[in-house]
């Protein structure tokens, strides 16, 4: 079967954050959004197509995790994650972001610090700021073209902190993380008895000629010090389904976790993020490869069209995911100044290099998950503005 991620689709009418947030977001609305990070690609329809038959028996009332679900949940993280385990070890959970303000909640005190290699998605310096939390970064070194841990600096860093929230792979950044470097993370953790919190929701995007590694699967100490996150959203392009699950090894750091979420009623799921991620672990895989097929050709569109275009923006080419963390420090612009440029002059929508920590200065993260025509449209749009 052939997937066209060619064809455009309307999103205007549909209540969608890319859209509705544009003048909330940038203080207009004629501008390319290529911002929020989810696709403007069409939800496979297997997944559509189980949510109507399910809506077809005519009742959605309460309903708990069927035991389908977790089949097709425990198959895929067997399949994908070399993750050989029981539906005991894990808990549904809503948004891997709310799970991790419940991780927070629930392990660590207001004034306690949470170490982040920034730049970093930016709820994970929202959230424990919000919640009295003290956030320590520690500042990934562009090295080898890519962004890479400072070692040295993270573990001077670890011995006061209480966690770590981790995103593997990397958002911004779009880096795989490498054994050795997950391994290394693991043994700073666990030597200073800070809980390592794994955000792998990019997961399944990992471009050709690069492996996910997932983080408690590096060594024992990772797996006995460690609760990761996973969710088809972003792969399969249904994060409003708000479907994701945990995984926790170490029994008294689950005990402790999944008691929180009990006590606080945060346990129960919802019909369709139950059968919309069962339909994507069944019958994704096909999908997917031509997914990321045509994710890598729209990342490799931009880089040459930057080579022979705009080559003073550098781009910081992905090894996972949809997200393209540019560098416009050549520009040697204020911060304020080029937002100002892309939003009103070139009038693309991209995310401001400063909300993902005082480390993206200089940089914006460009969303590609859409039709070719719209990457090229963006990127002339730029190249126009620049030349006036
Ligand atoms: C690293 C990372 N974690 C979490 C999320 C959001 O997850 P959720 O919608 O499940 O809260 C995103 C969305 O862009 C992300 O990039």
């Amino acid at each position: 079967m052939y997937y066209n991620f060619d064809e455009e689709i309307d999103r205007t009418q549909s209540s969608c954050v890319k859209y509705e947030l544009l003048r909330a977001v940038f203080g207009r609305t004629d501008i390319l959004p290529m911002w929020i990070a989810d696709m403007d690609f069409k939800t496979p329809d297997f997944i559509l197509n189980a949510i109507k038959e399910r809506c077809s028996h005519g009742i959605l009332g309460y309903t708990c995790a069927p035991k389908t679900y977790k089949d097709a949940v425990l198959s895929w993280f067997e399949r994908r994650y070399r993750i050989k385990t029981t539906w005991e070890n894990m808990h549904f959970i809503p948004g891997i972001v709310q799970g991790i303000a419940f991780v927070i909640q629930a392990f660590t005190q207001p004034d306690d610090k949470i170490l982040l290699a920034t730049p970093i998605y930016p709820p994970f310096l929202n959230v424990p700021k919000n919640t009295g939390r003290i956030v320590v970064n520690s500042t990934l070194l562009l090295k080898n073209g890519h962004l890479e841990f400072d070692f040295q600096d993270l573990e001077a860093k670890a011995k006061e902190c209480k966690m770590m929230i981790l995103v593997n792979p990397h958002n911004p950044g779009g880096r795989v993380w490498t054994k050795e470097e997950l391994r290394q993370v693991a043994e700073i953790c666990f030597k200073h008895h800070v809980l390592v919190i794994s955000d792998e929701i990019h997961a399944d995007l990992t471009l050709p000629g690069f492996e996910h590694i997932s983080f408690s699967t590096v060594s024992p100490q990772a797996a006995d010090n460690s609760i990761t996150f996973f969710a088809p959203s972003k792969t399969f392009n249904m994060p409003g389904l708000a479907s994701s699950v945990c995984y926790v090894e170490n029994e008294n750091i689950r005990k402790q976790y999944f008691a929180y979420l009990d006590a606080n009623e945060l346990s129960l799921g919802n019909i369709f993020a139950f059968v919309g991620a069962e339909a994507a672990f069944r019958y994704g895989e096909p999908w997917l490869e031509q997914l990321l097929v045509y994710l890598q050709d729209n990342i490799n569109f931009v880089e040459q069209y930057l080579r022979e275009n705009l080559p003073s923006v550098k781009m910081i080419k992905p090894e996972a995911s949809f997200l393209i963390w540019l560098d416009f420090r050549q520009w040697a612009m204020s911060q304020t100044d080029l937002m100002r440029f892309l939003t009103d002059k070139a009038k693309v929508g991209f995310v401001n290099g400063t909300d993902y920590g005082i480390d993206g200065t200089g940089f914006m993260r460009m969303n590609i998950a859409c039709p070719r025509k719209i990457v090229q449209e963006a990127l002339e749009r730029i190249k126009k503005a620049a030349s006036l």
